[in-house]
């Protein structure tokens, strides 16, 4: 090896650069859960401040996530020229400005252009950051960190909550909207530091570049040719997703699959609470005190029943955490709707009515927020991989946007028992598609997987 790849291994901090990717994976992370949970407390006082109904608040809700769906479509293209690097400073300048943009909004249309705004940041970010780091980390934790990835979601969710029951007490959702520029900055100031992606750099060529960033972030001469040697076998499958999609009956299977999981995890109506928690609280008879510090408490749950997935999901698999979860939140929600219909009077039953809300959060947080996110990578083959999790990825925007955009509407139109009813419904409708759908994928290798994909086994069968 080279005299300057043998200098950067000597002088390397493996350990240091480890953890500098790992607090970008947290940062990544935390952008997205701030951006869904800051609107929950904010629209309210949007809604006393500009006068208006609730079908402009489900679009100020909801344009976000068009952004989004529109940055996932364009972050592959960018991330494979621009880099993996460069399209995360990009979505970093986009989220500050766009956060920025929409705390000094003068009107609700304008306010639904910077929520699009602050979308496609997020868009470009959630499709990137995992890819980036996937690339960068070693072997070894490469699961640990996706997973912290998740948490942070969670994390910045649960901050973004706080952030708005601090800022209530005054109502100003122009702070609420606008402060999450702070932790934007830093998530910027961070991403500087980072090296590029090794893999990218293979890709454009710049082997020596790739040969000294592997050195700084291994420290070992031997991990570093040896990691060097697998990305050059790596790519010499080149990506072919579209042309595949077109000819190859087995590869529609697997996007179908991803695709229809990552509908199924918006249609859980997780964020029905995410963006609208006060609301369900006050129509529970609540306060906005209460509201607030209640909506807090879901952030708080969201966070920990997530570590649940942690501990079950290589121990006991995907498939009986999913199906334990689809109860939980059908049993949840179908409870929550039941109590509206009956009438919410006494403080035993408002408790009792957020306690089964709170379980439906459980749910949620320990089976479908997590795995369908694993699930919708180990799926697909190698040379349809990011074709293929574009795919997912861009529905997972756009299903998240109709179930922000119709909410309100729901609740007036068919009633609030109903609404909850509803998707108490799909709940236990997707423990079917799990059984029938869905492949047991733990301990199983993603070779393995390909191999049952393309010669044709059932969905539910290409892992064993
Ligand atoms: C989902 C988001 C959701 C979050 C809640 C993620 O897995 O994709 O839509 O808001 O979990 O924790």
């Amino acid at each position: 090896m080279d005299a300057p790849i043998q200098q950067e291994v000597a002088a390397a901090h493996p350990k240091a650069a480890i953890v500098t990717t790992c607090i970008l994976a947290a940062l990544a992370g935390l952008m997205f859960g701030l951006d869904i949970g800051v609107i929950s407390g904010a629209t309210q006082f949007i809604q006393a401040e500009f006068k208006v109904r609730d079908h402009m608040i489900e679009w100020i809700v909801s344009s976000m996530m068009a952004g989004a769906a529109i940055g996932a479509l364009g972050a592959g293209w960018m991330s494979a020229s621009l880099g993996r690097k460069r399209s995360l400073i990009f979505a970093g300048i986009v989220f500050i400005a766009g956060s920025l943009f929409c705390a000094v909004a003068w009107s609700p249309a304008i306010l639904i252009v910077a929520r699009l705004v602050l979308g496609v940041a997020i868009g470009v970010a959630t499709f990137t950051a995992p890819l980036y780091l996937a690339e960068v980390a070693p072997e070894k934790i490469r699961g640990a960190m996706i997973s912290t990835y998740q948490l942070m979601i969670t994390t910045g969710i649960l901050l973004a909550f706080l952030s708005d029951t601090a800022f209530s007490a005054s109502g100003n959702w122009r702070w609420m909207l606008g402060i999450i520029a702070a932790p934007g900055v830093l998530f910027l100031i961070g991403l500087f530091f980072l090296p590029d992606s090794p893999r990218w750099l293979l890709m454009r060529g710049r082997r020596e570049d790739a040969q000294i960033v592997l050195a700084k972030l291994r420290g070992d001469e031997a991990v570093v040719k040896k990691e060097i040697a697998a990305i050059d076998e790596q790519l010499k499958t080149k990506q072919h997703g579209w042309s595949m999609f077109k000819e190859n009956a087995n590869f529609r299977r697997s996007v179908g699959l991803g695709v229809l999981l990552q509908a199924v995890q918006q249609f859980t109506g997780m964020n029905v609470v995410m963006y609208y928690a006060p609301r369900i609280f006050k129509d529970m008879g609540y306060d906005t005190h209460a509201q607030m510090w209640f909506t807090a408490a879901v952030g708080l749950t969201n966070v920990l029943a997530t570590l649940i997935a942690f501990a079950f999901v290589d121990r006991l698999g995907r498939k009986p955490i999913l199906y334990a979860g689809f109860t939980i939140m059908a049993v949840g929600l179908g409870v929550v709707g039941t109590m509206m219909g009956l009438g919410i009077n006494s403080r035993g039953e408002q408790f009792f009515t957020v306690g089964m809300l709170l379980v439906f959060i459980v749910g949620f947080a320990m089976s479908a927020g997590p795995l369908i996110w694993t699930l919708c990578s180990e799926v697909q083959p190698l040379k349809g991989r990011d074709f293929g999790i574009a795919a997912s990825t861009f529905t997972n925007w756009v299903t998240n946007m109709i179930v922000g955009a119709t909410f309100l509407s729901l609740l007036s139109g068919i009633g609030n028992a109903q609404t909850f009813w509803l998707y108490a419904a799909l709940n236990a409708l997707f423990i079917f598609v799990t059984f029938f759908l869905v492949p047991e994928t733990k301990g199983v290798t993603l070779e393995q997987i390909e191999h049952n994909l393309m010669s044709g086994k059932p969905l539910r069968k290409i892992g064993q």
